[in-house]
């Protein structure tokens, strides 16, 4: 019998009922089987079984989930964002790495592509880390061909929602007013959000790196909005992808500037990640700059050894803060 490791779904597979092969792909899964569960035949959203644990499960519809991601006290946010990375079978074997781990202090958030969270959110439930999407569409619904409502991450087992990286700015022209616009969105749909801002490498050899991050602040964050619900990142662009990661004494000018922003709005307990190039190697002397709160990650991400590295940093920053 397949063991079942999904929220409130006890499995049970039987004959003429549900047949779970286990000599399907890694990660195969089917929309809208019915399953009997403890409580009864139940449709679920998803079935998925892995070959290679011979492990299986189902996802059931849940509750909205109102509780902010940062309502659970902790200290530092680590955040994976794989981008348009990576295929389908390493993205399981990964999510299954991180499942394996959980670091004090820490918490968790993967940011996977849109297609994968529910079976990413199925790997990883049960653990701190939370599934999150990489943008959505500023709209609940219409006719807006291949983009996703923020309600459809919220159905997805999605939690936040990562807004204005400097790659949708760059790709897509995403502008300050329509990630202000698509952060309100995705709070009604009870989503909470993570925004990002940062200079270019012209912008901060001119001076104005600052200057630049107080207008996209200005600009992407909407008025009146919940401390609670809100997490920022400052990305320098020049650091993305780059292996070039900022100075700490330019971190900490910057966090502090972006600290004072918020102190002026009533927002100072949001929590501020940087992000650019963070690696273990790197991450202990960026997470002992003040007012940095956690750490936005792409490329290490992708290795679970050195995502750990990462989260094995954020540890030792908690307890050191604690
Ligand atoms: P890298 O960690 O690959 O520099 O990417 C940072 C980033 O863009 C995370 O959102």
């Amino acid at each position: 019998m397949p063991e079942c490791y999904a929220r409130s779904c006890k499995l049970s597979a039987r004959p003429g009922q549900l047949t779970i092969s286990c000599a399907v792909p890694v990660s195969a899964a089917w929309p809208l089987q019915m399953v009997e569960t403890d409580g009864g035949i139940r449709a679920v959203d998803w079935v998925w079984c892995d070959a290679a644990s011979g492990r299986a499960g189902a996802m059931v519809p849940l509750p909205a989930d109102t509780q902010s991601v940062r309502g659970r006290g902790i200290e530092v946010i680590i955040a994976a964002n794989w981008k348009m990375n990576p295929p389908l079978a390493d993205a399981a074997a990964l999510a299954v790495a991180y499942a394996a781990d959980s670091f004090d202090g820490v918490t968790r958030i993967l940011f996977p592509p849109a297609p994968y969270l529910v079976q990413m959110g199925v790997r990883l439930d049960g653990t701190d880390m939370l599934v999150g999407g990489q943008d959505c569409h500023h709209n609940a619904s219409g006719a807006h061909t291949g983009d996703v409502a923020a309600g459809m991450l919220a159905d997805c087992g999605a939690r936040v929602v990562l807004l204005g990286h400097s790659e949708r700015r760059a790709d897509h022209g995403e502008d300050d007013a329509l990630v202000a616009t698509k952060a309100a969105a995705a709070l009604s749909a009870g989503l909470d959000v993570m925004i990002c801002v940062g200079e270019t490498l012209d912008q901060r050899e001119a001076g104005s790196a600052e200057a630049v991050v107080t207008v996209q602040l200005e600009g992407s964050v909407p008025a009146g909005i919940d401390a609670s619900r809100l997490m920022l990142a400052y990305e320098p662009v020049w650091a993305i992808g780059t292996g070039k990661v900022a100075g700490v004494e330019e971190i900490a000018a910057m966090h502090a500037a972006i600290q004072q922003w918020l102190a002026k709005r009533d927002l100072a307990s949001v929590p501020i990640l940087y992000g650019g190039s963070v690696k273990p190697g790197n991450a202990d002397a960026i997470f002992g700059v003040p007012d940095v709160g956690g750490a936005l990650v792409g490329g290490a991400s992708l290795k679970a050894e050195d995502f750990n590295g990462i989260c094995s940093a954020g540890a030792r920053a908690a307890a050191a803060r604690s």
